[in-house]
């Protein structure tokens, strides 16, 4: 896609060729493309907007209805914040009192406009000229090209004086390639920028990658990770008077957020096996507050360096799933078997963490057969290769 492509899909007749596509998207590409020449529409842009209508399909996980009036490039659409984080993350932005934003490195811009919706003024800045052009694009299909402003140019040259707070997610992803770069040092805008925020402009908030080392979180700053339905999908630095705890898990089930939070350095209590297993959702495990969430349920971890929880009662959390633990056995492939083949257990979901094991490959060893279900842990207790039989609590 390119700029004269973009503009050509926003003319009355791009408009009518993306409403084509959108109508035969997700089927067969050739049919689809088949579909729109015969309604008259020059191959350049039905193929344009073809990628745009099937790059909107995929955008609804992420944006919901109002998808089907964005447009996207592959790498910007994997690298956008969905929704209901950047709606949070506004919400809060604006408690604290932001009431103008620059965003830099805005991309296609879901943080943006989650902050202009709510109520923030915001500037975004964007290196590549087509999805800057496309942020704009959202910005004034949203109804907010007021609000949120999209600049083509490089963030590192915005004058930060002009506002009260700045949000920067910077690329993990190579242009180009789209590989994944794990080396923040790599990032774009690069992390010495991006840390070096904080001192000019106190109310910072960075978006980083989940898998961020606890080591480079700047010192005095709020260190949060977010995960939806289960999926661990970003964390957040918020420095200087934006950070409240040292870390946060926040935990979105569906809509509804539930937020742990802690010091990130307590370490929980260890014991024996119990009766419940609880297996924490990847946002308190990164957080390194597993301590917390046993503090909450009265539990125990029965290796310190694994991050299951062990008590005497099921209790709900949304922080965790619950088993309820049937048979805890040393680690023997032969013994395993014969266990599940006498219960005429069929199916099993594996868990594991702390094992070497491949779930699907013991999955085929087990050869199991029958109507029953079990949920496998394969674990270590005490240092040993453990295997815990449960059902769901
Ligand atoms: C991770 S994406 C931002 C996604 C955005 N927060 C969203 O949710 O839609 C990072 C963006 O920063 C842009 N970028 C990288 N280096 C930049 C720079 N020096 N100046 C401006 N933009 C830059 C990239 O082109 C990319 O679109």
């Amino acid at each position: 896609m390119d700029l004269d492509q973009l503009a050509a899909l926003r003319t009355a007749e791009g408009s009518a060729a993306l409403a084509a596509a959108a109508r035969v998207a997700g089927g067969d590409a050739l049919a689809a493309a088949a579909a729109l020449r015969s309604a008259g529409v020059l191959a350049g842009l039905a193929a344009a907007a073809l990628t745009q209508a099937e790059l909107r399909r995929r955008a609804v996980g992420k944006f919901g209805p109002a998808a089907a009036g964005m447009f996207f490039t592959r790498a910007g659409l994997e690298q956008a914040t969905r929704r209901v984080v950047a709606d949070r993350r506004a919400a809060r932005l604006r408690a604290a009192g932001v009431r103008t934003l620059a965003d830099l490195g805005c991309g296609l811009g879901a943080d943006g406009l989650a902050a202009a919706r709510a109520g923030i003024r915001v500037y975004g800045v964007e290196a590549d000229p087509v999805t800057a052009a496309m942020a704009a694009a959202n910005a004034e299909a949203a109804g907010l090209a007021e609000e949120f402003t999209v600049e083509c140019g490089d963030a590192t040259a915005f004058d930060v004086r002009r506002v009260d707070a700045v949000f920067c997610d910077p690329a993990r992803r190579r242009a180009g390639t789209g590989r994944r770069i794990f080396d923040p040092n790599a990032y774009s805008p690069p992390w010495d920028f991006v840390t070096g925020l904080a001192e000019r402009v106190p109310r910072t908030v960075v978006k980083v990658a989940p898998g961020l080392d606890h080591a480079l979180i700047p010192a005095g700053a709020e260190a949060e990770w977010v995960s939806v339905d289960g999926d661990l999908v970003e964390a957040a630095l918020w420095c200087g008077p934006l950070a409240e705890v040292p870390r946060r898990a926040t935990v979105l089930r569906g809509d509804v957020p539930h937020v742990l939070t802690g010091s990130g350095d307590a370490e929980a209590p260890v014991g024996p096996t119990r009766r419940f297993l609880y297996d924490p959702d990847p946002a308190v495990v990164r957080a390194h507050l597993v301590a917390e969430l046993a503090g909450e349920l009265d539990a125990t971890l029965a290796d310190p360096s694994i991050a299951y929880l062990y008590a005497d009662t099921a209790t709900a959390t949304p922080y965790a799933r619950c088993l309820a633990v049937t048979d805890v056995l040393p680690f023997s492939l032969k013994r395993l078997r014969a266990l599940l083949r006498d219960r005429r257990v069929g199916r099993v979901e594996i868990l594991k963490r702390g094992s070497a094991l491949e779930p699907e490959r013991l999955r085929r060893d087990l050869r199991l057969s029958g109507d029953a279900a079990a949920s496998l842990v394969l674990t270590r207790v005490a240092g040993a290769p453990t295997v815990l039989i449960g059902q769901p609590a």
